[in-house]
Order: structure tokens, then C-alpha cells, then sequence
């Protein structure tokens, strides 16, 4: 009996070594432990043992009962760890899951009008440039003759940096440095940012312009109506009739506003357009002397025409969009419909 329960002690030990799951250590528990177990059975039966033996088997066979419950809660210990271990360091990827679509992304409405505005005046010869957002006030200002205490001045309310810089505050500035690194004839379109301190339903203080810049001899006020008229039925349509209406900048004369027929009333007047029928939509001229002069051309030799229009503000009048700040709230709903 008793090689008996040494042997009993070896296997069993060794088997609940060799176990990998939960569920088999059950088995060898059952096996040697459980009511009709190899060792309950022994137990059991130690009556029919004869009674000097009795005592020593009895003690042998308890001890194993122990020791074989110990190493089973050690086992069962052991294989809950390493379940938890394997499950934190494998990749819980569920390849039973259906496919997720990717979202595709899209241009930002501005990047889109920006490049539709530039391609219209690409395919007719004109090349992309772009200048500091930080700016001097020579560039932003002086050269553009705008001097120091032109009124002038207050149609800008500038973003200082120190007093002889700045944020620009229109794409103006681009055409002075164009001017001074390259020789005429010139035909340039600059996008990009500018600052102004403004913020309402259609002012932000950052938006975009883009400046259109043509230098040659010879260029006229025709050339100008021309080419405004290509790009606003290029932009809306062959329809959307437009004005001069005479205006004032420092840097171009004559000067002029363009207006568009109200692309929400089609001009019989409406809230969008006050009323008028009509909605500004660029600024423009024919280029004056003197800035031709700051640049460093010859003013009696050269001649030039010059616009500049707001990016967010044809977007609007394009996409009937009648709030500046959704083109910066990022609103994936928004954005998503251009
Ligand atoms: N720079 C002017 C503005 O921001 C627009 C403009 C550009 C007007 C070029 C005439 C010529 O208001």
C-alpha cells in the first residue's frame, strides 16, 4: 500500500504538471480527488486496513490529499496568469468583423475655390506667385502708396508686429516684390492668407485673397473688363451679368469695384444684396505710376492692370454659404458637401 501511494504521488504530481488548461486540471483533480477518486477510494477504505498499518497508510494518505490539492491550486493559479498574459499581448483582431470603409477626404471649399480661381488665370498665361505673410510696411504700404498718413490706411485695421512690421493685410504687397526681383512684361496670380482685425457673419480675421498682377506696354481698361469678364463666367456662369462701378485705390488708377448680378436673386433684389440687385466681389484698376515707380520700372514705358478679390467671399456667393466662420468651424458635415 504504501509503494502504492508513492507511486500514486509521483504520476499525479507529474500530471498536473503536464497540464495546459483549466478543464483537463479539473480531470486529474476529479481523478485522484473527487468522490470516487483514486485517493478519496483509499481513504475510504482504511478500515479494511490492517491496524498497525492503518495509522501510517492513514497519515501518508492525507498529506498526499494536501499536498496534491496544494499543487492543483498552484496549477489553476499559474494557467489564470498566463491566460491573462497571452490575452494582453495578443493583437485582439476579430478577423470575423466586416471590412470598415475608409472616409475619403476632400478639399477644404477654400482650397478648392483657390484652385479653380488660379486655374482659370493659369490656362490664360499667368504664373503663380506667393509672398511673406509677415510683412514690411514698405511692401504692405508705402510702396503700394499708401504713405504713412493716407486715410487710406483706415480701410486696413492692421495686426502690428512693431511699427514697420506687420501681418499683411492684403495680397498687394506681392506685386511690389514680384516687381523688384523680375523684368517686364509680367503676368502673375499670388494666393494666400491676410489679416485684418475684424470678426462678424463676413468678416474673420484671417481670410484669403488672391492678386492678379499684368505688366506689358500698351495694357488698357479694356484689357481689365476682359479678363474679369472671362474669369466670372468661368467661375458662375456664362449669364451672371457684371459692373464697373468707379472706386478708389491708392495703387491703381482709375479704380474700380466689381459687382456681380446677386447670384441669390438673379438681380431682382433680395436680402443678400441690400437689395440692389447687386454684390461686389473684387477691387481693380489700372496700375498707378508711382507704384510702377517704388518698384523700380520705368513709369513712362510700362503699363499695367491690377485686381484683387477675397477667397471665402466668392466661396459664399458660389455655394450660397451665408456664414464666413463655417469655413473655419472644421464641421466634417460641412466641409463634406463640397
Ligand atoms: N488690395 C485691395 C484690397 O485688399 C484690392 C485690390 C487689389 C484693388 C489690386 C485694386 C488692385 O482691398
Amino acid at each position: 500500500m504504501k509503494e502504492e501511494l508513492t507511486t500514486i504521488r509521483q504520476t499525479s504530481l507529474k500530471e498536473i504538471e503536464a497540464v495546459t488548461s483549466e478543464s483537463e486540471l479539473y480531470q486529474v483533480k476529479s481523478r485522484y480527488l473527487g468522490r470516487s477518486g483514486t485517493i478519496t477510494q483509499i481513504v475510504k477504505n482504511l478500515k479494511n486496513i490492517p491496524a498497525e498499518e492503518r495509522s501510517t497508510i492513514g497519515k501518508e494518505a492525507n498529506d498526499l490529499k494536501k499536498d496534491l490539492t496544494a499543487a492543483i491550486d498552484n496549477a489553476l493559479q499559474n494557467i489564470k496568469q498566463s491566460k491573462k498574459l497571452e490575452h494582453i499581448e495578443k493583437p485582439s483582431i476579430d478577423v470575423t468583423l466586416p471590412g470598415r470603409k475608409q472616409l475619403l477626404g476632400n478639399k477644404h471649399p477654400i482650397t478648392l475655390v483657390t484652385d479653380q480661381i488660379t486655374q482659370v488665370f493659369t490656362t490664360l498665361g499667368f504664373e503663380i506667385v506667393e509672398g511673406p505673410e509677415i510683412e514690411l510696411d514698405f511692401f504692405n504700404f508705402e510702396a503700394l502708396n499708401i504713405p504713412k498718413d493716407h486715410p487710406a490706411r483706415d480701410m486696413h485695421d492692421t495686426f502690428y508686429v512693431t511699427e514697420e512690421v506687420m501681418l499683411r493685410t492684403h495680397t498687394s504687397p506681392v506685386q511690389i516684390r514680384t516687381m523688384q526681383k523680375t523684368k517686364p512684361p509680367l503676368k502673375i496670380i499670388c494666393p494666400g492668407k491676410v489679416y485684418r482685425c475684424d470678426s462678424d457673419v463676413s468678416h474673420t480675421p484671417m481670410f484669403h485673397q488672391i492678386e492678379g498682377l499684368m505688366v506689358d506696354t500698351n495694357i488698357t481698361f479694356g484689357d481689365l473688363k476682359g479678363l474679369l469678364t472671362i474669369f466670372i463666367h468661368t467661375i458662375f456662369d456664362e449669364n451672371t451679368a457684371l459692373r464697373f462701378r468707379p472706386s478708389f485705390f491708392p495703387f491703381t488708377e482709375p479704380s474700380a469695384e466689381v459687382d456681380i448680378q446677386c447670384v441669390m436673386c438673379r438681380g431682382a433684389g433680395c436680402r443678400v444684396c441690400s437689395g440692389t440687385g447687386w454684390i461686389e466681389i473684387l477691387g481693380c484698376g489700372l496700375v498707378n505710376p508711382k507704384v510702377f515707380a517704388n518698384a523700380g520700372y520705368n513709369p513712362d514705358e510700362i503699363t499695367g492692370l491690377a485686381f484683387g478679390l477675397g477667397v471665402e467671399r466668392t466661396a459664399m456667393l458660389k455655394y450660397g454659404v451665408n456664414d464666413i466662420r463655417l469655413f473655419f468651424e472644421n464641421d466634417y458635415r460641412f466641409l463634406s458637401q463640397f
